[in-house]
């Protein structure tokens, strides 16, 4: 179920009853809570006749002691659904809640290539970025806090029930969080169209999201009121979370996750550090696959040559982070010793995701470690 536009946020009381909600759990983090909007989703809620109460402790990259203690909370109140309001660390806090209520152990004993017996309670998602897309994935991502392990955790069971995508609630987002969580979905339309388990279902969605993302991105990110922009992005945003989840991404985003573990760089911002890179890396696997990219996002003609095509579509990735702004690792702050000496782990944790088996070129450990060299400055 998804409820989508300008004003949709006013249609979650309803939605909740429809869904036989009555003791909804919010799940969200102290930046929103700050803003005051959670508060005000929980009178809304409130005013209609739930009895409702927000977890606010939601923590970027989110963590297995964070999970831990919603849990807590979630069945010490007596809750029976969950309503995640945020970008991707809320919604992928509340699927693993939801995970853990209904099957009991840890987060770890889920991880990619383990299944998930049950389904969890009811959950809403309210993403406030555009976006991440988990609002309508299978996935969700969860760091061990024993070992900062980012872990890949897959299933049905953590699909949420619904989704409410209001693009206002995106119109305050700062420009670098327009720009990371943009391209953390340009970066989930392109995968998903070049993986090995891409499909014409997953297709259509991941075309017309890069696309789109492509033209409004920039426009977002200098004019952040520009409610078209802003619009454009959210339902892109969603457009390529439905590409990815019934596709799947690819060595970037394999490679994207140890660095947000090790380093803390938000997840949209290391995949944008790795995009020009790993395509360059993946191209020649899967030609075809990346010049329709390049054309349907305008940066390659019809009549342009196959190689120019190619060309072109790399050099418009590395452009396109020169004007969004986007650092490499070494300008970003990272140690350069601790870089180098996590490189090995770094790769060994991107090939355990799976996701680099996804990638038209199945790298190995040493051509990870030699891409992760590349990007370094
Ligand atoms: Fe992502």
């Amino acid at each position: 179920m998804i409820k989508i536009g300008g004003g949709s946020f006013a249609e979650i009381p309803s939605l909740l009853k429809q869904l036989f909600c009555q003791h909804p759990l919010i799940v969200t983090d102290a930046f929103l809570m700050s803003q005051g909007l959670p508060t005000r989703l929980q009178n809304m809620v409130q005013q209609s006749g739930m009895d409702c109460a927000i977890f606010s402790e939601t923590v970027s990259d989110p963590t297995t002691e964070a999970v831990d203690a919603a849990v807590r909370v979630f069945q010490a109140g007596g809750h029976d659904s969950l309503v995640s309001f945020g970008g991707g660390s809320s919604i992928d806090t509340a699927k693993a809640i939801g995970m853990l209520v209904a099957n009991s152990g840890r987060c770890r004993d889920y991880k990619v290539p383990n299944l998930i017996p049950k389904a969890g309670p009811v959950h809403v998602a309210i993403p406030t970025t555009a976006g991440t897309g988990s609002e309508v994935t299978r996935f969700t991502v969860i760091t061990d806090s024993a070992n900062d392990e980012k872990m890949l955790i897959a299933g049905g069971a953590l699909l949420p029930s619904a989704a409410v995508i209001d693009y206002e609630l995106t119109l305050s987002m700062p420009a670098r969080l327009t720009a990371d969580t943009g391209t953390d979905s340009l970066t989930h339309a392109i995968e998903a169209y070049v993986s090995r388990k891409a499909n014409r279902f997953a297709d259509a969605f991941a075309l017309t999201a890069m696309k789109t993302i492509w033209e409004q991105l920039p426009v977002a990110f200098h004019e952040p009121g520009n409610h078209g922009a802003r619009e454009a992005m959210m339902l892109a945003a969603t457009q390529a979370g439905i590409a990815f989840s019934n596709s799947s991404v690819a060595l970037v985003h394999g490679m994207s996750r140890p660095l947000g573990a090790f380093f803390h760089v938000p997840h949209g911002l290391s995949n944008a550090m790795l995009l020009p890179a790993v395509t360059g890396f993946s191209i020649q696997s899967a030609p075809h696959r990346y010049a329709d990219c390049a054309r349907v996002m305008g940066i390659a003609a019809p009549a342009d040559s196959p190689i120019k095509t190619l060309d072109r579509f790399v050099e418009a990735l590395f452009n396109r982070n020169a004007e969004l702004q986007v650092p490499s690792p070494k300008k970003y702050g990272i140690s350069e010793d601790r870089f180098f000496e996590v490189l090995p782990t770094m790769a060994a944790q991107a090939l355990a995701s799976g996701s680099p088996q996804n990638n038209p070129r199945v790298p190995t450990a040493a051509e990870i470690e030699q891409l992760y060299r590349e990007i370094w400055n």
